[in-house]
């Protein structure tokens, strides 16, 4: 399997305000999907991959044994607030070309791009988004964090809003259109429920340090 490693984009589309407030950065590591419901999923690793110019979907990679051949595509990082938090934004530097030749990261968050006719969201690293949602690390496995259950909700009654924030690992493996047009086995969300796009597999995705690789 080849990888298309063309993100090459005009450096002035890139003006665009970077989020701040995150002073620390963990990483890098690679994202690894294991699952018992897909024997060609199982130990396949998680990868950049052009959908837009300046976005990126998190393409399921075929058949990679050593997270070093994917290159920065596979290269992934742990923004957060806190020194010692495990939780934040999960970044991915896109290597951008400059007019004399040299090549500067721009580190973009992960986000979820939700599709108002699913319940399934695809990942996307997208510039300039400078409110990503809260993603964090159980272990080494990928949660998303989400401040409520609004199954229980009774109407006029305010819920108790003190309790601890759910650490959900609602990922899967499915093919779906992402960015402007391409259809790809990607990494996605299911909100909740059985997963509209009947193509999806429930997956775990934990990480794999890379400083020894690298
Ligand atoms: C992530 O953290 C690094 C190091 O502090 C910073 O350079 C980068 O801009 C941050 N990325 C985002 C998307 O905030
Ligand atoms: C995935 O596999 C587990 C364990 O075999 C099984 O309990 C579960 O029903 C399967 N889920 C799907 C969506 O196939
Ligand atoms: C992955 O490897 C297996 C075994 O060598 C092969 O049958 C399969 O076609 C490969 N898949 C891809 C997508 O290259
Ligand atoms: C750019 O990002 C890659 C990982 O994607 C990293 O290995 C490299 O050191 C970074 N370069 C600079 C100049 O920060
Ligand atoms: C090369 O271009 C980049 C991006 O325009 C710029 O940040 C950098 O300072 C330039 N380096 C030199 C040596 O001119
Ligand atoms: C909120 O928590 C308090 C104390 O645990 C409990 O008495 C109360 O019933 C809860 N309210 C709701 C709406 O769940």
């Amino acid at each position: 399997m080849k990888f298309s490693l063309s993100y090459t984009v005009l450096l002035h589309t890139l003006a665009f305000p970077i989020a701040s407030g995150q002073t620390f950065q963990t990483g890098p590591f690679a994202l690894k999907l294991s699952t018992a419901n897909d024997s060609t999923l199982n130990n396949q690793y998680l990868y950049a991959c052009h959908s837009g110019a300046a976005i990126e979907a998190l393409c399921v990679a075929s058949n990679i044994t050593s997270p070093g051949d994917l290159g920065v595509s596979g290269r992934f990082y742990l923004n957060h607030t806190a020194e010692t938090s495990t939780s934040g934004s999960i970044t991915w530097n896109l290597p951008v070309g400059g007019n004399n030749g040299t090549t500067i990261n721009t580190s973009e968050p992960l986000v979820f791009q939700f599709n108002p006719a699913s319940n399934v969201a695809v990942l996307q690293f997208v510039p300039g988004d400078s409110q990503p949602p809260l993603l964090g690390f159980s272990g080494d496995n990928l949660y998303a964090s989400a401040p409520y259950d609004d199954s229980g909700f009774k109407p006029g009654v305010r819920p108790n809003t003190t309790s601890t924030a759910l650490q959900l690992q609602q990922w899967h493996a499915c093919w779906s259109l992402v960015g402007s047009g391409y259809y790809y086995r990607v990494l996605a969300w299911v909100s909740a429920g059985a997963p509209r796009n009947p193509t999806c597999v429930p997956v775990t995705v934990s990480k794999e340090n890379l400083q020894a690789v690298f």
